[in-house]
């Protein structure tokens, strides 16, 4: 007998059950012993969009919404960003431990090892229209990716996952930025592997006909604390999403090129985009007080505001904002940045959004430096997706590995017609309405 349970009495037969909570949690599975019909399923449990179910064990990130905490692996949020880099936190979040000094250094080689793409990726990016989303382009040639590695498939062998792990980590920033010069139609810009994974991946972005690129060191370090801030989320959409798709056993580049259209929405990766047009649609700080009665009145949302799991402070808007003050001195100041602050103000002040704890998010500031730093507004979800893959590698390593996950299969509430007969077209009553 479980030590902590819960007794649920069903009213309608007198019978009482003893539910086993482990974990703060029951298996909802356990609800399916009480019967709802004599010939049925047991009792379903009702969670549209997962808001009060776990959908796994994990030990991966942490996040307490009410307190503001962001955990990766134990260690918080402010201080990865303060003393770590992207690589070395990807290294944390996938294999649990901070590397030593050798094991990093493997790490980035291994990884560095792998940054070019097969050129038959390149004729393939060169197929998309010259306005092609870039965020599309990275969808579908990650999906593209998995078929110049079929080995990817064997998700049950070490070493295979081993080597699509340092993959995807190496491939992404040269996918995406191969999708952004094909947009300005520029010539695609091989990895130079003697830069760090950000100075490259600058380097692949914005280099003209320099011999050598050299990233200014205030913006490559930015990127990477931008990228720490992204690495993982815990079970967000893009996350359950891979899970969700890996729990078919597709190969992991398959999978992760489904948590990157997940990502692609306005709600998920799409807001730092949305934020900026809304920025700009604003235009300037006397229009504010408009768009803020227009988000009372639910005609718009506040972009970049609200979570659904931070109901205080989101952790990684304080790293954010003071990174942009840094951002700011090098590149000039952002004029979007006063209509932001102003509208950051008087949203914190405002009864509405006090009331239903709606805070910026890390999507808030994320856009404006992102575009002080010159990259176009469309790369936005491309720039969350690069350092979110260490994300998806973890919870998909996790997943594979966890003997109590099968394939993914919610259960549903049919409302629909009982069994009936086809009705022949001319026997059908006219259509309504
Ligand atoms: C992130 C988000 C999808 C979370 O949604 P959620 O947890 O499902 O929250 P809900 O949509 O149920 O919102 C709860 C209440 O706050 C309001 N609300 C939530 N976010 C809001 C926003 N950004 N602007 C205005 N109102 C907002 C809702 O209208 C709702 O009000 P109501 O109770 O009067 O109906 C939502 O806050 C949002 O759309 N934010 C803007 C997009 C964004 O920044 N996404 C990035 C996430 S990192």
């Amino acid at each position: 007998m479980a030590k902590e349970t819960l007794t649920v009495t069903d009213n309608r037969t007198g019978k009482t059950y003893e539910i086993p909570i482990e974990h703060e949690a029951i298996r909802a599975t356990e609800l399916a012993r009480i019967r709802v019909r004599p010939d049925g399923p047991g009792l379903l449990s009702y969670d549209p969009a997962f808001m009060n179910t776990a959908s796994c064990k994990s030990r991966i990130t942490f996040i307490d919404g009410d307190r503001g905490i962001l955990l990766y692996r134990g260690y918080p949020i402010e201080q990865l960003a303060e003393r770590s880099t992207y690589l070395e936190t990807a290294y944390l979040l996938i294999k649990g431990e901070l590397p030593n000094a050798e094991h990093l250094a493997q790490w980035t080689h291994n990884i560095t090892m792998h940054t070019i793409v097969h050129e038959n990726i390149k004729a393939f990016m060169d197929g998309f229209r010259y306005d092609a989303h870039p965020m599309g382009m990275l969808v579908a040639t990650v999906g593209a990716l998995s078929t110049f590695y079929p080995d990817a498939k064997l998700i049950f062998d070490p070493e295979s996952r081993r080597i699509q792990t340092h993959r995807l980590l190496a491939k992404m920033p040269t996918i995406a930025a191969f999708a952004y010069r094909h947009a300005i139609g520029m010539p695609y810009v091989y990895p130079d592997n003697a830069l760090s994974y950000t100075g490259n991946f600058l380097n692949m972005m914005f280099k003209i006909t320099e011999l050598r690129y050299k990233p200014n060191p205030v913006l490559e370090r930015a990127l990477d604390v931008l990228f720490i801030l992204h690495a993982d989320h815990e079970q967000n959409c893009s996350a359950n999403a891979m899970r969700s798709i890996g729990s078919s056993q597709a190969d992991p580049l398959s999978a992760l090129a489904g948590a990157c259209a997940a990502l692609y929405g306005p709600l998920h990766g799409g807001a730092n985009e949305a934020v900026l047009r809304m920025l700009q649609g604003i235009g300037s700080v006397e229009h504010i007080p408009d768009y803020i009665k227009r988000v009372k009145a639910g005609e718009v949302r506040l972009m970049g505001f609200g979570h659904r799991v931070y109901k205080n402070f989101d952790p990684r808007g304080k790293v954010i904002k003071k990174l942009a003050d840094q951002v700011f001195e090098v590149t000039g100041r952002n004029p979007l940045l006063d209509i932001a602050l102003e509208l950051e103000r008087i949203a914190l002040e405002d009864d509405y959004f006090v009331k239903r704890k709606l805070y910026p998010n890390v999507d808030f500031y994320s856009g404006i430096i992102y575009q002080a730093m010159n990259f176009p507004v469309d790369m936005f979800p491309v720039l969350f997706a690069i350092p979110r893959t260490a994300g998806w590698i973890a919870q998909w390593l996790e997943m594979v590995q966890d003997e109590e996950q099968r394939i993914a299969r919610p259960r549903q509430i049919y409302l629909g017609h009982a069994q009936r007969d086809y009705t022949p077209i001319d026997k059908r009553p006219e259509p309504r309405g």
